[in-house]
């Protein structure tokens, strides 16, 4: 989803071009390496170069709401983490400024820190985007490459748990969560030994306006077709626009606060994770993350959440 508007756009552009003769043997070229070259592989390893960590319009992106990051205790770097990041938002643009790249300097403030932030694999076939997000470090999010990545201390990974479902009930001022039925990534922790790190991003469901298109009639029956056709669907959103416009497309200037909670240290577990002891060590642990994630949403809220209009909560 933060790739709402890249992903149509790269694709249009790049079907638009195979049909332009001049270009289209460059086109299919690129199509053939997006498919046969490296990138797969590199998204389930750390294999890529991130050149592109350090690039300064991470820092203007950052200055831009302003986005913030709050570290509420050390990380020791002997250890391995998955950091879960609520809420995703439309554009998730806390992971883009402040954990996929050093907008706010993240390695400096976690030092020794190796994270990665994880998102769906077929993000990696997505023209151009795929690269941006090779340069930073992104790897795919399937369970064998997230047990990859925390297979040495100092790593860490992040992940969207709520994902686009997530995304779907994003507005501003509410808090809406996806996160009982998510489970597989603290199957994860307990089969690597990893800590978990909640981290909730305060005014990032505040950054676009969302349509409520429940009386808008064509506008269901389109987010409905495309549902059923592609199985995902769009919310219509709008931010502000260039020179002061009150509507437009870019996202609106409101403060982000990402706060990185207290690590949660998982017990390495050998068993079958489908026994009665791993189903219970999964519901437990489980359990822990979710109120690590209400202690940082109950301790800032009044400061980074004023305008709230609903608290924190896990809906499905
Ligand atoms: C990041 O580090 C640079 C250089 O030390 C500093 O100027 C800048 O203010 C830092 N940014 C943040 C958000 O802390």
């Amino acid at each position: 989803m933060s790739l709402y508007f890249t992903t149509p756009t790269a694709w249009a552009l790049t079907v638009w071009q195979l049909f332009n003769p001049r270009i289209s043997w460059l086109i299919i070229l690129y199509l053939l390496y997006i498919w046969y070259g490296p990138g797969k592989k590199a998204a389930a390893s750390l294999s890529w170069p991130t050149y592109l960590r350090h690039w300064s319009i991470w820092k203007h992106l950052a200055d831009y709401f302003p986005v913030r990051l709050i570290k509420t205790v050390e990380l020791d770097p002997a250890k391995r983490y998955i950091f879960g990041l609520h809420p995703h938002g439309v554009l998730t643009i806390s992971a883009w400024a402040l954990f996929a790249s050093e907008g706010t300097n993240f390695s400096r403030t976690f030092p020794g820190i190796n994270l990665r932030v994880a998102t769906l694999k077929w993000n990696f076939i997505t023209p151009i985007a795929r690269e941006l997000m090779l340069l930073l470090g992104f790897v795919d999010a399937d369970a064998s490459t997230l047990r990859r990545v925390l297979s040495a201390p100092g790593r860490a990974v992040m992940l969207a748990i709520g994902g686009a479902e997530e995304a779907l009930l994003a507005r501003p001022g509410f808090n809406d969560l996806v996160l009982n039925k998510r489970k597989g990534f603290v199957k994860v922790v307990l089969q690597t030994g990893a800590a978990l790190v909640p981290v909730y991003t305060f005014g990032e469901n505040d950054v676009v306006t969302v349509v409520d298109t429940s009386k808008v009639g064509w506008a269901r029956s389109f987010q409905r077709g495309l549902k059923s056709i592609t199985g995902f669907t769009l919310p219509f959103v709008y931010g502000r626009g260039l020179f002061g416009m009150p509507v437009g497309m870019l996202p609106h200037r409101v403060p982000l606060t990402a706060v990185v909670g207290a690590p949660i240290q998982v017990p390495k577990f050998t068993g079958d994770l489908k026994s009665e002891e791993g189903l219970k060590l999964i519901e437990e642990y489980h359990a822990r993350y979710v109120e690590g994630l209400k202690a940082i949403w109950n301790e800032h809220k009044n400061k980074c959440a004023p305008n709230r209009r609903r608290s924190l909560e896990i809906v499905q």
